[in-house]
């Protein structure tokens, strides 16, 4: 018998995916596209749409979840800001294609991890340049790597890594990204003769979550940034990385009515999920209308409610104001666009709730790929 999902779940729909990608692609058509997992792990489940040819990953947790799910080694990037040369080795034991370094020491621990896994031939590397925060290395320890490359006998220097930031909706910080992009390498160009095989560059495109209509604003984002991209294609060997944009839309997330009351004349709903479950970027809940659907509605009426959690804090309000058909204690409510970082960046432990069973949809129908893990076996202290 198929089973039922129970919620709170989340739905995430690789057909829904894979059309986004291939959107993407459409407009982008000589540029690769690599998928940021961080976004959303569990679409690798199922084949990745064949216009992604590699994914980002960032952590040890996020290789070991690929060495799980057999991703070819060569398509992986490994990427992320904390490096320690246990997780370096894992990822050069692994076969990681390519190896990112955010500093010097990154450097280091990098040929340091080649020399004690004793490859043979060398690692490729990107370097990631800082957009002023603290990912990735400044313009002058980039050079500076570039002066001691001798110091690095198992390290290929192969390429640039660029992310300034994601909620990207102006082509004018899209244009901004280039320029910084084309200063350091006219400088590698002049200084080492440097040209990279790879310039792998997130765009950090914004995803439209809360102004209608949202699909022709995500589009427009694209639509404007294209050609320019398209352009910097032709000077320069181009790969794509993004999570939010590619995975935000092909997800759901559904929740239960669980009490409705009025206190001076507002209508509370309180739901079996909560702020810990849902992630519109910037944590702009209870400030913003996310876009809810009603898997039932009783009548044309509409209603003011406040939805809240489950979480026991005044701050778990996940919208304030809903207009919505009368509801009923049982209702399920689906909130849209939640497949890129909901399941995995919102605060999952706090007061120790079960994780919402997660649901994969697409042509071969919809089944279940996690269950509702309790929290509180982690959240409770070792004695
Ligand atoms: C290096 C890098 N690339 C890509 C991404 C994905 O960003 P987005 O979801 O905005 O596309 C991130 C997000 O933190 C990142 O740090």
């Amino acid at each position: 018998m198929q089973q039922k999902p129970e919620t709170p779940y989340y739905v995430f729909n690789t057909e829904d995916f894979r059309k986004r990608v291939e959107y993407i692609k459409a407009a982008l058509p000589e540029i690769p596209l690599v998928f940021s997992i961080k976004a959303n792990p569990f679409l690798l489940t199922q084949r990745l749409p064949e216009a992604i040819t590699k994914v980002e990953v960032c952590s040890p947790g996020e290789l070991s979840i690929c060495e799980r799910l057999s991703v070819p080694s060569e398509n992986i990037i490994y990427s992320g800001v904390m490096k320690e040369i246990t997780d370096i080795r894992e990822a050069i034991r692994y076969g990681a294609g390519i190896l990112t370094a955010e500093s010097i020491r990154h450097a280091e621990l990098l040929e340091k991890g080649a020399e004690c896994e004793n490859i043979s031939g060398k690692l490729k590397v990107i370097l990631r340049l800082s957009a002023g925060s603290q990912f990735g290395m400044s313009e002058e320890d980039m050079l500076s790597l570039f002066e001691r490359k001798a110091d690095f006998k198992h390290l290929d220097f192969v390429g640039v890594h660029y992310y300034s930031g994601t909620g990207k909706s102006k082509v004018k910080k899209i244009e901004k990204d280039l320029k910084q992009i084309r200063g350091t390498l006219l400088k590698l160009k002049d200084q080492y003769d440097f040209e990279p095989e790879i310039l792998e560059y997130g765009p950090g495109f914004a995803v439209e979550f809360f102004n209608p209509p949202m699909q022709e604003e995500d589009e427009r984002v694209l639509r404007e940034a294209a050609p320019l991209l398209n352009e910097f294609a032709k000077e320069v060997p181009l790969s794509f990385e993004m999570g939010r944009y590619m995975a935000a839309t092909c997800g759901e997330y559904h929740t239960r009515v669980c009490d409705i009351k009025s206190t001076e004349g507002v209508t509370y709903v309180l739901l079996d999920g909560g702020m810990h479950q849902v992630n519109y970027f910037g944590q702009m809940m209870a400030m913003k209308m996310p876009p809810i659907r009603q898997a039932i509605v009783r009548s044309e009426a509409r209603k003011a409610y406040t939805l809240c959690g489950s979480l026991c804090t005044t701050a778990d309000v996940l919208a304030r104001d809903a207009m919505l058909a009368p509801l009923e204690i049982g209702d399920e409510l689906v909130f849209e666009r939640v497949g890129a970082y909901s399941a995995m960046e919102a605060p999952a432990l706090f007061l120790s709730r079960r994780l919402p069973e997660i649901w994969i949809e697409g042509d071969f129908g919809i089944k279940k790929i996690r269950g509702s893990e309790p929290t509180d076996l982690i959240n409770v202290p070792d004695m």
